[in-house]
């Protein structure tokens, strides 16, 4: 039986378990009030003393991604997320979503089998990856996740030999294009080709539910989202005048950010909003999902790394550390990211034998901070401004949870997916509704049961949609291709 927990904004309803995070050998996740900088650090300090870590690791905030979660529901009621994988695949991230009612894209056989493992149904998955390897349809039709993107013929003919049950959505062109990260050169079909497309499809048996577009990776004009919709609903109109049946389902992809840098999220939304509105009304009854990935998966992660070589030449300090380009920091070239980062000064206050005292006044130098591979690229920070740091001594590197340890390498040796994750979640005790939790006392269990068992119902069933309910509460996707076959 479930047990229902009414704390002011959202229900929240405990359901069976569905699957658990194989937790951190750390032990519990670790309470925070805020979730700020000093609970941080100190969070990160005792994680160096009890473990006596050498090594660089990473802290996440779970309760930071409960209350992005939140806040996304708020926003964008209508919009359910479809968690993109690829941004960053740690499983508690994964699991904390999935208990909170998302879904999930995923790229390839790897996202998806994970996925599965962690408990979450295939019908809570998008396939979104326009040109899939043949292997990974035959495996996605063997897990029935069958929902799937697709922008050119060669994949209707792909999906139709390997994938008898697939359903498909158009990727459809469109583009922010000072996007942080572009995708439009690659992706996605152009509105001369959208009729011959639908066409295919309908020739070959192979049904098309909807569209998606993704208008790039850290947009920065609110305005693309607007135009997509808009174009995408083109699209759902060609459908209706070549008489297929009417498509259902838009996915409206990634783009939003939650930190301070980039288009801000409530003009995001409000922008998603009022195009849904004039061209998606809800009673249309056109389910709209979206994939969002650096919106849930930046700002909770804090890079802890270590200073493990210094040399001084004339003014300027130079620093080792044990992360790199060809690790977290691929970011940097990848992903066009600006670093924040913080130092942690640990020696000093090991000598003294007081680990907290911090320093007093520190000067700053000019610095510039290498990575631990033997390649001259693999440079993390120049001119970076810095107190006189030790072998030892910590730089930490917040936001860092997007397109980092996901896109790392084994170069040299130093493999990125040895780098640990230690887990926290900060109750904020402004708004969330943890805090209220925290608050009766119920915290601990809610944390066990938000790890393990819990389910947060969050999502409406819209009229008329073809969204179904689960046993498990959950909203799922169904989508029949009987119309075609
Ligand atoms: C198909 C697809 N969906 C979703 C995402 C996630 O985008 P974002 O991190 O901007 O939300 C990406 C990122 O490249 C993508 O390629």
């Amino acid at each position: 039986m479930g047990l229902p927990l009414d704390v002011g904004c959202d229900r929240y309803e405990v359901k069976p378990k569905r699957a658990t995070i194989a937790g951190h050998a750390d032990g519990p996740v670790h309470i925070m009030q805020t979730g700020g900088q000093l609970e941080i650090d100190a969070f990160v300090r005792s994680i160096i003393q009890r473990n006596g870590m050498q090594d660089s690791f990473y802290v996440l905030d779970l309760g930071l991604l409960v209350q992005l979660f939140q806040g996304w529901v708020k926003a964008l009621p209508r919009v359910k997320p479809f968690y993109a994988v690829k941004c960053n695949p740690d499983s508690a991230m994964i699991m904390t979503l999935a208990s909170l009612g998302a879904g999930f894209d995923c790229a390839s056989k790897v996202e998806i089998s994970q996925v599965l493992a962690l408990g979450v149904p295939a019908d809570q998955i998008v396939f979104a990856n326009p040109c899939k390897m043949l292997s990974h349809v035959a495996y996605a039709a063997s897990v029935g996740v069958n929902l799937m993107t697709f922008d050119s013929e060669s994949e209707i003919h792909k999906v139709k030999a390997h994938h008898p049950g697939a359903v498909l959505l158009l990727r459809l062109r469109t583009d922010d294009r000072a996007a942080r990260c572009p995708l439009g050169v690659k992706y996605g079909a152009l509105m001369c080709e959208v009729e011959n497309l639908l066409c295919v499809a309908a020739q070959l048996h192979v049904p098309v539910a909807g569209v998606s577009f993704h208008i790039g990776s850290g947009a920065t004009d609110a305005l693309s989202f607007a135009d997509a919709i808009a174009a995408a609903r083109e699209v759902f109109d060609v459908a209706l005048r070549l008489k297929l049946p009417a498509m259902k389902i838009l996915d409206i992809g990634g783009g939003f950010t939650s930190g301070s840098t980039g288009l801000k999220f409530s003009d995001a939304s409000t922008a998603v909003n009022t195009a849904l509105d004039a061209y998606f009304p809800s009673n249309m009854g056109v389910t709209i999902i979206a994939e969002p990935g650096r919106y849930f998966a930046e700002t909770p992660a804090t890079l802890a790394t270590t200073v493990i070589g210094k040399r001084v030449r004339a003014n300027i300090r130079e620093y080792w550390i044990n992360d790199g380009i060809y690790g977290s920091m691929n970011c940097l070239l990848y992903d066009h990211a600006k670093l924040k980062y913080r130092p942690l000064l640990v020696s000093m206050e090991e000598e003294s034998g007081d680990l907290h005292t911090g320093w007093t006044a520190p000067i700053f130098h000019s610095s510039t901070v290498f990575g631990p591979t033997c390649d001259g690229l693999d440079t993390v920070l120049q001119g970076a401004l810095l107190p006189e740091l030790s072998i030892g001594d910590w730089i930490l590197f917040p936001n860092m949870g997007a397109y980092t340890a996901a896109a790392g390498s084994s170069f040299n040796g130093f493999a990125t997916s040895d780098i640990p994750s230690f887990y926290a979640f900060s109750v904020n005790l402004h708004g969330c509704p943890a805090a209220a939790l925290s608050i009766k006392g119920l915290l601990p269990d809610v944390m066990k049961m938000l790890l393990s068992e819990v389910n947060f119902d969050t999502f409406g069933v819209e009229e008329n949609s073809e969204v179904s309910g689960s046993s498990n509460g959950s909203q799922l996707i169904s989508v029949s291709n009987g119309g075609y076959s």
